[in-house]
């Protein structure tokens, strides 16, 4: 096959550590099929320097790779020489709009072996096993909304959420389609008894296509519950579909009762394939653990076996896979390994 080209953003903090990693197990796994790969240098070093957080000439390029891959951006929460939400929105989100990333994919499974703070009577003889399509052009993340007499005791500031029927169908029938691949069993999440007009608009929506789906079983939760179910039972779950800011949420919980944020990943998806979809773990940039060689790569790892599954390198996927649900069982508590450890063993693996 011809050889496909990826866009490669390390981006800041831990990013183009566990990035690297990636790339070595994709580089191992791919045989004799070709990657080209294209850094491109962007994030708070790059805006510091130029100004630049996404040239649209660089925002071009990107649009004719075959896939990007993103480590992570964004300062340390706290910080002040980068303005928070500069890059996230500038870069990242930019990205997921740009290209129509509406299936945000966040996989979560309880591999063998993975230390889990949930209770013993919680996993004992139940597979957790889930996925989150979380919707990612819209919600509350389209920054609709403003502030007015800001600094004042005036002051107004509002974020309106923005669900389109078009919208919304597409990724929920997106998620309906992942069910009849999986375990038929589709859950949705939302808060329709408050935000009647967004979640009324979800609840209808879902509802309706339901009909065409008479094999998959279908539950609604509001999201505070989900979060008391992802703690107490989450191998209830199979496929749940959720807007954007609730699935941000609920997959940084999905990760942690499964082993971490070091081991979550995810795809951007252009299900349609018009503009590249893009992997990246899910965790951020961890400025806390940055430079230090300490970062779980894992995540970012599980991220290029989405991507060679959305390449239509399925059996690489899976050889990735099968080789980090082995490494992980091979992990004992207490174990330090640095970044560049996992990577290797797991590049040797595969
Ligand atoms: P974070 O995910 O970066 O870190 C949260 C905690 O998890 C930290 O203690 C960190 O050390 C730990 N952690 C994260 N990834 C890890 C890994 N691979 N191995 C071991 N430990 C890991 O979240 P945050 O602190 O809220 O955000 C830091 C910055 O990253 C912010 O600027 C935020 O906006 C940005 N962010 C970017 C992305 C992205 O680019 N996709 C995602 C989330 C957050
Ligand atoms: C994620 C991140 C992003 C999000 C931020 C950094 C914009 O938290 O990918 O989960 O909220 O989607
Ligand atoms: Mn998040």
């Amino acid at each position: 096959a011809d050889a496909q080209n990826l866009a490669i953003i390390g981006g800041d903090g831990i990013g183009p550590e566990v990035v690297a990693e990636g790339l070595k197990v994709l580089e191992a796994v791919a045989g004799a099929h070709r990657f080209n790969t294209t850094a491109y240098d962007l994030g708070a070093t790059r805006w510091q320097r130029t100004g630049e957080v996404l040239p649209d000439s660089v925002l071009a390029e990107l649009a004719q790779a075959d896939a990007i891959v993103l480590g992570a951006v964004g300062a340390a929460p706290g910080a002040t020489d980068v303005p928070s939400g500069l890059l996230e929105r500038g870069l990242l989100l930019k990205l997921r709009f740009a290209f129509d990333h509406y299936v945000n994919l966040r996989p979560s499974r309880l591999f063998p072996g993975v230390p889990t703070p949930l209770a013993e009577s919680v996993t004992a003889g139940k597979e957790v096993d889930f996925v989150v399509v979380r919707e990612g052009t819209e919600g509350l993340y389209c920054g609709n909304g403003g502030v007015v007499r800001q600094g004042t005791p005036a002051e107004i500031a509002t974020e309106v959420s923005v669900n389109t029927a078009y919208g919304v169908e597409r990724v929920v029938r997106d998620a309906f389609e992942r069910a009849t691949r999986r375990r038929n069993k589709i859950t949705l999440v939302h808060k329709h008894n408050v935000l009647v007009n967004a979640g009324g608009l979800w609840r209808r929506i879902f509802e309706s296509v339901a009909t065409e789906y008479p094999g998959v079983t279908t539950d609604y939760l509001h999201v505070d519950a989900a979060t008391i179910f992802l703690a107490t039972d989450p191998a209830r779950f199979d496929v749940v579909v959720t807007d954007n800011l609730f699935g941000d949420i609920i997959t940084d919980l999905a990760a942690a009762v499964t082993g971490g944020i070091g081991l979550a990943a995810s795809g951007n998806i252009n299900p349609d394939r018009t503009f590249p979809s893009m992997f990246e773990p899910v965790h951020g940039s961890a400025p806390d653990i940055a430079g230090q060689g300490i970062a779980d790569p894992t995540a970012t790892i599980l991220s290029m076996s989405l991507l060679l599954d959305h390449l239509g390198l399925a059996e690489e996927a899976a050889r990735v896979e099968k080789a980090v649900i082995a490494d992980i069982a091979g992990r004992t508590a207490g174990q330090r390994r640095s970044t560049t450890e996992i990577g290797d063993a797991i590049a040797a693996a595969v």
